[in-house]
């Protein structure tokens, strides 16, 4: 069996890139969005622009947010390779900070990013300011991974299988697992492992683990944050193409507006 290489050498965001090359379920999903509200666009947790390329390509200007400046500098690179970086503004800074901007179409923040907010009042500030970030008939639009969360405590320490991808860049295989280490039911917080192993053609293979910890929303807390944050639900949906929320479902996502309307 070929030995283990020494871990990639590749930085976190390239790895991120290449981890989530196959991810493009939700990218339709936006681009319709942004198109309907128009910019600015505020991306919260824009990562390496993933969703910031795709809307700034579509003529709208995007305001890119994320506290991880060596995202921002790929998500850069990204933006000026497909010759959008003019509509492209990068900005350091945490999703529970004042936005950018005051006159926003669209506040997205795509691919569970708004779990990474531990606290209530973390969440109410963030949602806070993305109703005065709005303009009128502006939405904040999100989508929420759907908690199991008594299936998840039961499985605390299990190695489990959330499939695999493969990089684009070189044909290596991407095994992904999760393991979770703690699930707090009461609070919906959770610690968790993601593990990538790549397993390169020539049969070696190196490990990254990455460790998050996270807040999994209940699809009920989401009504009461909006209010809270002074804002409205304008829908709640079991995915990105409006199917019915349900306890099945994978995700849920929500489309939010200003109170004012
Ligand atoms: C799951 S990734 C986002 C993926 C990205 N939205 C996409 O669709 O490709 C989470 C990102 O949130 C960023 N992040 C973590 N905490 C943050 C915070 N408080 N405010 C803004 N960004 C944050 C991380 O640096 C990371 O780039």
């Amino acid at each position: 069996m070929p030995p283990e290489s020494p871990a990639a050498t590749i930085s976190p965001a390239q790895g991120f890139i290449a981890e989530h090359a196959h991810y493009d379920e939700d990218l339709g999903f936006w681009e319709a969005h942004a198109d309907r509200l128009g910019g600015p666009v505020c991306d919260i947790g824009a990562a390496a622009g993933r969703v910031t390329v795709r809307i700034a390509a579509r003529g709208h200007e995007v305001w890119a947010i994320d506290t991880d400046p060596e995202m921002l500098d790929v998500l850069m690179e990204r933006a000026v390779d497909a010759g959008v970086q003019a509509r492209v503004h990068p900005v350091l800074g945490s999703m529970t900070d004042p936005l950018p901007v005051s006159d926003a179409g669209l506040v997205a923040i795509p691919m569970n990013s708004l779990q990474l907010l531990l606290t209530a009042e973390e969440r109410v500030a963030c949602l806070r300011h993305a109703a005065r970030g709005l303009r009128a008939g502006g939405e904040m639009i999100f989508d929420l991974a759907m908690p199991h969360l008594e299936v998840t405590r039961d499985l605390r320490g299990c190695v489990l299988d959330t499939g695999h991808s493969v990089d684009p860049a070189n044909g290596d295989l991407l095994m992904h697992t999760a393991i979770f280490d703690e699930v707090d039911v009461a609070s919906g917080n959770v610690a968790l492992r993601l593990l990538i192993e790549r397993i390169r053609r020539d049969g070696s293979r190196s490990r990254v683990e990455r460790g998050h910890r996270l807040h999994l929303y209940a699809p009920e807390e989401i009504p009461r944050l909006a209010a809270e944050a002074g804002l409205v639900v304008l829908s709640g949906e079991g995915g990105f193409r409006g199917e019915p929320l349900a306890p099945e479902c994978e995700r849920h996502v929500w489309r939010l507006g200003t109170a004012a309307l």
